[in-house]
C-alpha cells in the first residue's frame, strides 16, 4: 500500500506497492518471510503506476529496464523490471487510422430507453474460472428475458470460438480479448441492451478500459469465490490439468488475477448458492435499469 515515486528514464510517476511476492536475504540468497522489505534486502514486488509508462523488461533492454524509487526526495530503492504475466499495452494507446471523424446518431439513447421500457448497460461479471460467471450470466439472462428485457450474454468461451478465435491466453491476448469484448458490449449497451458478460478479465487496467468505453452504464460485478473453492468445484476439470502442468498460464495458478478494488457489486459465490446469488443480481439490476432508475 505504500505510495512512492518511480524515476525511470526521464519520467517520474506515482506508484503504489501492490504486493510483495518474495523477500530475499542478500547474504544468504534465502527467501525471508514477512510483509516488509528490510534495508539491503531484495524482493520481487508488484508496483502499480497511475498511468502507462514507457519502459522495457530489463532482460530486453537494460537502460530502460531499471528504475529508482523515491520517497520524500530520498532514494529508497532501485529495481529491475520484469513484465512476466503482464501485457504489453503499447498497441492500445493510439488510434491507428487518420482522417476519421465521428458521425452522430439520429436516434437518441432516451428514445431507445422509452421504446424498450428500460435502460441499456453492461453487467460485467469478473472472477476466477469456476466462480460462477457463465452460470449466473445465463440464468440472469433467462430471468430478465422472461420479464421482457432486451438482454444478451457475451461469454468468454463462446466468443473464443468466433470473434476471438485468433486469441490464446498470453497476457497480450487476454488484453485483446477483453478490449474486443468490451467494445462489443459497449455497442450492445448503446443499442439499448442489458449486456451480461462472463470473462475472467484478470487485469484491472483492462476492466478500467472497458469502463471508459461504456461510460456510466458500466457495472463491475465481482464474483468473489476463493481459489480453493473454485479448484475444488473444478467444473471443467481445468484446475486439475493446470496443476498437472498440462495448461500453461492458468489464472490463479500460473497467471495473475487482480481482484476489483471498487466493484459496484460483489457476490460471495463461494458460499452463496445460484438462487441466492441470482436474487442479489436481480435486486441490483432491476432498479438501476428501470426507466427512471438510480
Ligand atoms: S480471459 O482471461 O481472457 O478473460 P476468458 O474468460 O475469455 O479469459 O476465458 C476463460 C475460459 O477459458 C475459462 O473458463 C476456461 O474454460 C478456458 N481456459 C483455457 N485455458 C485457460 C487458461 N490458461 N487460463 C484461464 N482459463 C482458460
Amino acid at each position: 500500500g505504500a505510495r512512492l515515486d518511480m524515476k525511470i528514464l526521464a519520467a517520474r510517476a506515482h506508484v503504489t506497492l501492490e504486493a510483495i511476492e518474495r523477500v530475499i536475504d542478500p547474504g544468504e540468497l534465502d527467501p525471508l518471510t514477512g510483509n516488509a522489505v528490510p534495508r539491503h534486502a531484495g524482493a520481487d514486488v508488484i508496483l502499480r503506476a497511475d498511468r502507462i509508462l514507457a519502459l522495457d523488461a530489463y532482460g530486453d533492454c537494460a537502460p530502460s529496464g531499471r528504475f529508482v524509487l523515491v520517497k520524500d526526495y530520498a532514494i529508497v530503492g532501485g529495481g529491475l523490471i520484469s513484465m512476466e504475466g503482464y501485457p504489453d499495452q503499447r498497441g492500445l494507446v493510439t488510434v491507428r487510422a487518420t482522417n476519421i471523424k465521428r458521425e452522430l446518431p439520429r436516434v437518441s439513447t432516451e428514445e431507445r430507453t422509452q421504446r424498450n421500457g428500460h435502460k441499456g448497460g453492461v453487467l460485467w461479471l469478473t472472477g476466477l474460472s469456476g466462480s460462477g460467471k457463465s452460470t449466473l450470466a445465463l440464468e440472469l439472462e433467462r430471468r430478465l428475458f422472461a420479464r421482457g428485457y432486451l438482454v444478451y450474454v457475451l461469454d468468454g468461451d463462446n466468443l473464443r470460438f468466433g470473434l476471438n478465435a485468433d486469441l490464446g491466453f498470453s497476457p497480450e491476448e487476454r488484453t485483446e480479448n477483453i478490449r474486443r469484448a468490451g467494445e462489443v458490449a459497449a455497442l450492445f449497451a448503446a443499442a439499448g441492451f442489458v449486456v451480461i458478460t462472463a470473462f475472467i478479465s484478470p487485469y484491472r487496467s483492462d476492466r478500467a478500459r472497458v469502463r471508459r468505453a461504456v461510460g456510466q452504464a458500466f457495472h463491475e460485478i465481482y464474483l468473489n469465490a476463493d481459489i480453493a473453492i473454485c479448484e475444488e468445484r473444478d467444473p471443467k476439470g481445468l484446475y486439475k490439468r493446470a496443476r498437472a502442468g498440462e495448461i500453461a498460464d492458468f489464472t490463479g495458478i500460473s497467471a495473475p488475477y487482480e481482484a476489483p478494488e471498487a466493484a459496484e457489486l460483489q457476490i460471495d459465490t463461494g458460499s452463496l448458492d445460484v438462487e441466492e446469488s441470482l436474487n442479489l443480481l436481480l435486486e441490483y439490476v432491476i432498479p438501476r435499469f428501470a426507466l427512471r432508475g438510480k
